[in-house]
């Protein structure tokens, strides 16, 4: 039975106390933090926690040695401090996405990880769905050949009132707008899919939240030289905030088909002067289909599926799926949009150590501030949604 810790109880928390308490032969929430211990003491009577200890900061919990997991609830600007010191503290710890503000607290992070033999997962939970993973299996397939185009429209929309909350809309503190708090989730599938780039051009604005530093959307364009994407391939990813509709999906055009999440497919294949055939590739696309639909289902899906994936590495001592190195990734492709993006110029990949961009104090100095925060809401009413589920409507 593993012990677990809650460290910061806002509205994420919620779906990490769901998916521990689906496995109830398998662990128990034995400590619950958050900086406003009454948001903690409400979590605990919430989800009939009686045995749950409650506390206010995550430094009176690090040497308790019943502690075997951790997951990390709190606002971006401090899952770097509050990871390494429970990693140096022995525990395996799970920190909500973005991994962190800065390359620079990811390579601490994943120092202190390896140093510590522990195991270390920043949450990308949509892997954990079937349109997702099969989507990868397909690619990965090679049926498609090589990739020569991704669109990925990580489309949300927020409310002016969004930005209001304390830690929301600084650079400070949420680290970054819509680029890296929402469009993380179809980047991490993006640098899974086909790795990364060797350079990013990109536009980031402020359209439509005056009470915020932080874009409210982007635009970045991501050019390949090889692997899994065809040399010259390139990637379209739109960030953003204020898409109604949140029609979120990501795109793979490759050399002999397309493929989706949502799950939709077309095969080109050319008549002699070029213009592709009527019908299209009917074999290929029921190739495709049949292969898809072949695929297993998932037992657990999103946070669940993520917590299931590490549960089962720390009882068995296995591999699980999600990194410090794939949150890494996901950081260093988010920065590279922030570096474009503020610099009006092409860069190129990876991203140097002595690269303004490598600190959070040298992204803060160097990215445009939009607005200024306005409001500062200690909390909100009401429920919060996590985007799409993938599935083709
Ligand atoms: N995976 C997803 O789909 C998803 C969705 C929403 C939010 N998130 C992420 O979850 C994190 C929290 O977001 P939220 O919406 O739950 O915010 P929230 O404000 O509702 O909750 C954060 C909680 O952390 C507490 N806190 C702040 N600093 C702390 C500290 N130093 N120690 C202990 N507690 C502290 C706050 O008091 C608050 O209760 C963010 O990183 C956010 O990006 C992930």
């Amino acid at each position: 039975m593993l012990n677990v810790a809650i460290i910061g109880t806002g509205n994420i928390s919620r779906l990490h106390l769901e998916a521990y308490l689906a496995f109830p032969d398998r662990c128990a929430i034995t400590h619950l933090v958050d900086i406003y211990p009454e948001k903690a003491e409400q979590k605990k009577l919430d989800f009939k926690l009686p045995n749950a200890k409650v506390f206010s900061s995550h430094k009176d919990i690090l040497n308790d040695p019943s502690i075997n997991l951790v997951s990390i609830c709190t606002p971006p600007y401090v899952h770097a401090e509050i990871a390494i010191d429970f990693l140096k503290a022995g525990k395996n710890v799970i920190v909500e996405k973005p991994m962190a503000a800065s390359l620079e607290e990811c390579d601490a992070m994943i120092k202190a990880a390896r140093e510590s033999g522990k195991i270390f997962s920043p949450i990308a939970q949509n892997r954990f769905r079937d349109p997702i993973m099969n989507l990868k299996t397909v690619l990965d397939s090679g049926k498609i050949g090589k990739v020569v185009h991704a669109q990925v429209d990580s489309f949300w929309w927020r409310g002016h009132s969004y930005y209001d909350l304390w830690w929301r809309g600084t650079w400070e503190k949420e680290g970054g707008g819509c680029t890296l708090n929402h469009a993380v989730h179809h980047i991490d599938m993006l640098g899974w899919m086909l790795g990364l780039p060797s350079k990013v051009s990109a536009v980031m604005s402020n359209a439509s939240h005056d009470n915020a530093e932080v874009e409210d959307i982007s635009v970045a364009i991501m050019q390949y030289g090889g692997g899994v994407c065809s040399k010259g391939a390139l990637a379209q990813v739109t960030s953003s905030v204020i898409h109604h509709g949140e029609e979120q999906q990501v795109i793979f055009q490759g050399e002999k088909a397309r493929i989706s999440a949502p799950w939709k497919i077309a095969a080109s294949i050319s008549m002699e002067n070029g213009f592709p055939q009527k019908d299209g590739n009917p074999p290929l696309e029921k190739e495709l289909n049949d292969y898809y639909n072949s695929l297993p289902h998932l037992t657990h899906i999103a946070h669940t599926g993520q917590i299931d994936n590490v549960l089962k590495a720390i009882e068995t001592g296995g591999d699980f799926l999600i990194k410090g190195e794939d949150g890494r990734l996901t950081i260093e492709l988010i920065t590279a949009i922030y570096k474009a993006g503020s610099e009006g110029k092409t860069i190129d990949l990876p991203i140097q150590k002595d690269d303004p961009f490598y600190t959070v104090k040298g992204i803060m100095s160097h990215v445009p501030h939009f607005y200024q925060k306005t409001g500062s809401v200690q909390d909100f009413a009401g429920n919060i949604s996590v985007g799409s589920d993938y599935n083709k409507k």
